[in-house]
């Protein structure tokens, strides 16, 4: 696992995005897996400010949708997928996929996304943030490390800390639709971003701590191709800071 430490969340955003530019422009980035929520938009922002034909061409895929919000609700992932990234990339909606959350087709979803990755080839690039839980996608603790696309239940803590976009925390779904842990590790490579302290203790479980289900995402640590891309606020329980820092110093550029 290759740990990314930038000075602030600009700069984070601005070393994924090169990760990302340069995979497409050595054109090995046909379909990108990208996640809601605050912590990517740094990178979203940084590609948008970019000329890159090749992201705008990309096949898409969200990690997750809520269970059981309105067609147009405006915090569905759909909705938040088609402001954040669709407009702001420039990619043909139609391209851009985002698992079923209505409630009539809940029970073939997990399945049907699934083949609908395959079918694209499997996904190149896997956009991740990392939730106060550990969870990744909407993995919360617990979930099989094997998984694959499914509804699950939020924990309340994931409940409360997404209270933030609805009009009141009893609004906030109590189920998704989300990528399983199995099907993020079948990515060929995963950049997980994650910024501000209140993800410090999330980020050192998943990156130093043990393989466990009670961190759903240290299971990227079996992954072998996995970035985590932190600020210093979310490096700051991270035991290996400074060996982070000195591997990428003298890493030679081709390999980033
Ligand atoms: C959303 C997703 C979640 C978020 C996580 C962090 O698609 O996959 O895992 O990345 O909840 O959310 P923020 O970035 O808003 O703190």
């Amino acid at each position: 696992m290759q740990v990314v430490i930038m000075p602030n969340e600009s700069a984070a955003g601005e070393f994924a995005a090169d990760m990302v530019e340069r995979r497409a422009k050595a054109d090995s980035l046909r379909v990108l897996g990208i996640a809601t929520g605050s912590s990517p938009l740094p990178l979203y922002k940084a590609l948008a400010r970019r000329d890159l034909p090749a992201i705008r061409a990309t096949r898409a895929f969200a990690l997750d949708e809520y269970v059981g919000l309105p067609p147009g609700h405006p915090e569905s992932y759909r909705s938040v997928i088609g402001r954040e990234v669709t407009v702001r990339l420039g990619m043909d909606p139609g391209r851009v996929e985002v698992p079923d959350g209505s409630i009539d087709g809940l029970s073939t979803a997990g399945e049907r996304y699934e083949r609908l990755i395959a079918d694209a080839g499997g996904i190149d690039v896997q956009i991740l943030g990392i939730g106060t839980t550990g969870h990744i996608g909407f993995n919360e603790p617990t979930s099989s490390l094997t998984s694959r696309t499914r509804v699950k239940t939020l924990t309340e803590q994931t409940r409360r800390d997404n209270a933030r976009f609805f009009p009141s925390p009893d609004d906030v779904p109590r189920h998704c639709v989300t990528q399983g842990l199995g099907t993020i590790l079948d990515a060929r490579e995963v950049i997980l971003i994650a910024v501000g302290s209140r993800k410090a203790a999330a980020v050192a479980a998943a990156v130093e701590g043990p393989l466990t289900s009670m961190c759903p995402a240290s299971v990227l640590q079996m992954h072998s191709r996995a970035t985590v891309v932190v600020d210093e606020p979310a490096a700051r329980e991270l035991r290996l800071r400074s060996y982070y820092t000195e591997v990428l110093r003298l890493r030679p550029t081709w390999q980033i």
